[in-house]
């Protein structure tokens, strides 16, 4: 185990040199799963840490018809079962003051003018300074009435260092190919300058994923071995033990590679491979992380065979309980042809990765829930302890675990005790939980509060979405081109597909096991 280094104070916040602003935040999509399970909480969270502004108003909208009391309940309620830490009767009593609802529809023009009476009424009434923040936790197909509403109503103004600010937070899915997200940015656009948007990826609000950067530039040890050179291969797995759930329309229209890929693993990618940023700034990191993106090689055509598999569940267990086939789940078609698993073997056509393979792979209804990148080194030479081609050391293996054991470990290898001359692979590692008493934050805490701060750097700039959904929609039009009536399967509970792993052992290596 790693402990936090004797005698060390923590630094300062070098990252984020903004304060979060009082503010009101319009949530579209408040009686929503994601507002009850994430947003709420994790203004919750925000407040008993002690970190919430002093003053702020949340004000709920959506289509069900609630009262400001109901709104209230039904947050306690998700607050109750999704909180990080346990409701404090005291704290809540105080929260929940600042929590409003307002019912309409999206599309409806009236909504607008009663949400500016009703946000210029509780910034009055809470003597709030006017910085306003709108969340649009809504399908992309509702973006463009929602942007559009508050600029008839008056409610957007263009960033002026004299007035109070005005932002913007947009949910994914940001589009479902590269026009389509062409389209939504340039509709939210239209509206809103691109210093006042910020697109979520929450993957880059987990703490784990936000150490990776420090990980590589706060230590002198792993820069000079972080390149083609020294590193065999990377892997980076997102596996998932939740079968579709209850979000069949959703997925059946989306699928592995769109939902998670385009998004998370990409900028996991990024982090890993994206070169040092000359500074902290937003701009400055996010043109390090979008060059990633710029450099991968694009998979057309026929090469989707042999660069991508995909795959679907079908009927198993996952942790001793039995799942359905995916095409028996409730609200998917019996011909689907939906991938829930995606296995993508990729190069980046830059100096630094010139020839080293990144694997991904994602998949619904996997065996557990683990996330992890694994940088592999290169194998040592065939001498001295490794000289028996028949039993080659096992090469060494940094592994950055992002959920759910969070933390990192390194495999060595070491000498067996005794009067032998025997090796034996080893694992340094360090845990979070273990090494730092509080619990890590949720991802949606850091990133509401940046938004609050007005810092970007954990969000998605435009020219970020649209490089990796040009990406992206290569191997979207490749799979289309395909024509397939059915897709490899794997049984839920299980690793994937062995398609997935004929890929990778096509070149001599395996998947990990996590
Ligand atoms: C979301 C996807 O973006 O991320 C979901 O839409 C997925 O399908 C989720 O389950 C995974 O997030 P996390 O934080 O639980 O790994």
């Amino acid at each position: 185990m790693i402990e936090p280094g004797q005698g060390h104070a923590f630094t300062p916040d070098t990252a984020r040199s903004l304060a979060a602003e009082p503010c009101t935040l319009i949530i579209f999509g408040g009686s929503g799963d994601l507002a009850r399970r994430k947003l709420v909480p994790a203004l919750y969270n925000l407040l008993l840490d002690g970190i919430l502004p002093p003053n702020y108003a949340v004000l709920g909208i959506g289509r069900k018809p609630l009262s400001d009391l109901d709104f209230r309940t039904s947050s306690r309620e998700g607050v109750e079962k999704y909180s990080r830490q346990a409701l404090v009767d005291r704290k809540w009593a105080e929260f929940e003051t600042h929590l409003f609802y307002l019912s309409g529809a999206i599309d409806d023009p009236d909504l607008y003018e009663n949400l500016k009476a009703r946000v210029e009424k509780m910034e009055a009434d809470l003597r709030l300074p006017g910085h306003r923040i709108f969340y649009l936790a809504v399908p992309p197909t509702s973006v463009a009435s929602a942007c559009e509403g508050l600029q008839r109503a008056g409610l957007v103004h263009r960033p002026d260092s004299s007035s109070p600010f005005c932002r913007v937070i947009v949910e994914k899915p940001i589009g479902r190919d590269l026009e389509s997200a062409r389209q939504i940015n340039a509709t939210v656009g239209k509206v809103f300058d691109e210093s006042q948007i910020f697109r979520i990826d929450h993957y880059l609000g987990k703490e784990t994923v936000q150490n990776i950067m420090v990980l590589r530039f706060a230590n002198s040890i792993f820069e000079p071995i972080w390149n083609h050179k020294y590193i065999d291969h990377v892997q980076i797995t997102v596996s998932e033990a939740e079968g579709v759930g209850t979000r069949a329309t959703y997925y059946e229209e989306t699928g592995a590679l769109r939902d998670m890929v385009q998004n998370h693993l990409l900028q996991l990618l990024c982090l890993v491979a994206m070169e040092p940023p000359y500074s902290l700034d937003p701009d400055v990191v996010r043109n390090a992380r979008i060059d990633v993106l710029r450099s991968l090689r694009p998979i057309l055509g026929k090469d989707v065979e042999q660069f991508t598999v995909r795959a679907q569940y079908s009927h198993g267990k996952v942790h001793g309980v039995d799942m359905p086939g995916y095409r028996r789940e409730p609200g998917i078609s019996s011909d689907s042809t939906t991938e829930t698993y995606v296995a993508v073997k990729l190069f980046l056509e830059d100096w630094r990765w010139a020839g080293v393979p990144f694997y991904l792979r994602t998949g619904k209804a996997m065996t557990k829930r683990a996330s992890e990148v694994a940088v592999q080194f290169k194998d040592i030479p065939q001498i001295l302890f490794n000289a028996n081609p028949a039993a080659p050391l096992p090469p060494n293996v940094l592994r950055l675990r992002i959920q759910p054991e969070e933390g990192m470990s390194l495999r060595i290898t070491c000498k067996v005790p005794g009067s032998k001359a025997q090796t034996y692979p080893v694992e340094m590692n360090f845990k979070y939980g273990d090494a730092f008493s509080a619990p890590s934050p949720e991802a949606y805490e850091r990133l509401l509060l940046d938004v609050m701060a007005g810092d970007a750097s954990l969000f998605m700039r435009r020219d970020a979405v649209e490089a990796s959904w040009a990406w992206i929609t290569g191997v979207l039009e490749g799979w289309q081109a395909q024509e397939v009536k059915w897709l490899p399967e794997y049984p839920a509970g299980s690793w994937g597909p062995v398609e997935a792993d004929r890929l990778i052992q096509s070149d001599g290596r395996t998947w990990r096991t996590l």
